[in-house]
């Protein structure tokens, strides 16, 4: 579904390269300032950064010279790890431009139910898009864009940050529920915590802008042990 090849984003990513199949979840970890959430904005399309080299493709086109709203409608989308509160713009309008299907009827129909099966409250439909929100509820409600959307492939940058246990569990259960054969999760996360709850068969670390260690779940709780300093090269 996603193969990143050699891929340099000036400053920041170097030789980083990525296969990610239907059906996979695949969690990036490493420290702050890795590249972590750079690679993210680079797949959503974020122009502030200078790809010099190497390939993103998405079932086997390539998408970098895409519009971040072109890759959206592949079926790219990304949870934000700082989402943006829009005042004034209601939560309801907002999901349904994003989802540029139906009547406001239809749409408000299927937003009730989105919302009763991600366990969510009902008064994330009157809001405006973040405003006020808590640090769980942006969270939450970036989850709900997703069950709305139904990406092919999801990326969520620091989905578990700020959150208490409960949130967490609401968002991760939330998650775990848009999963199937057919779509992938790309899982950024700082924390081995949130790994408990949405368990994903591949984990690679990023140190200084590329992967310097691949494997499975139980990696992380090697990480959580030993932290990630015996993975940084001599200099
Ligand atoms: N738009 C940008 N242009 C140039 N450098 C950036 C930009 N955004 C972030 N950086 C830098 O790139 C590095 C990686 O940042 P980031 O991808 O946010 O790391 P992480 O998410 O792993 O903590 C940091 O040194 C950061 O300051
Ligand atoms: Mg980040």
């Amino acid at each position: 579904m996603l193969e990143i090849k050699n891929l340099y984003v000036k400053g920041i990513l170097k030789n980083f390269s990525l296969t990610v199949r239907a059906g996979e979840i695949h969690a990036i970890m490493g420290p702050n300032g890795a590249g972590k959430s750079t690679l993210a904005k680079v797949i959503a399309g974020d122009p502030s950064y200078e790809v010099e080299s190497g390939e993103i493709l998405f079932n086997g086109e390539n998408i970098l010279e895409l519009a971040p709203e072109d890759r959206a409608r592949l079926g790219i989308f990304m949870g934000f790890q700082y989402p943006v509160e829009i005042p004034g713009l209601n939560n309801e309008l907002f999901l349904h431009a994003a989802y540029g299907k139906g009547t406001p009827e239809e749409f408000s129909k299927l937003l009730d139910e989105t919302l009763e099966f991600m366990e969510m409250k009902p008064s994330f439909k009157e809001r405006n898009v973040n405003e006020g929100f808590s640090g769980g509820e942006k969270k939450k409600n970036e989850i709900l864009q997703m069950a709305i959307l139904k990406p092919a492939l999801a990326i969520l940058d620091e989905t578990d940050s700020g959150l208490d246990i409960d949130a967490m569990k609401v968002v991760a259960n939330g998650v775990n529920k848009l999963l199937h054969a057919k779509n992938a999760l790309i899982l950024i996360t700082h924390y081995q915590r949130l790994l408990d709850y949405i368990k994903p068969h591949f984990i690679h670390v990023v140190i200084d802008g590329t992967i310097v260690l691949s494997g499975g779940a139980q990696l992380a709780l090697e990480l959580e042990e030993r932290g990630y300093d015996w993975l940084l090269t001599p200099t």
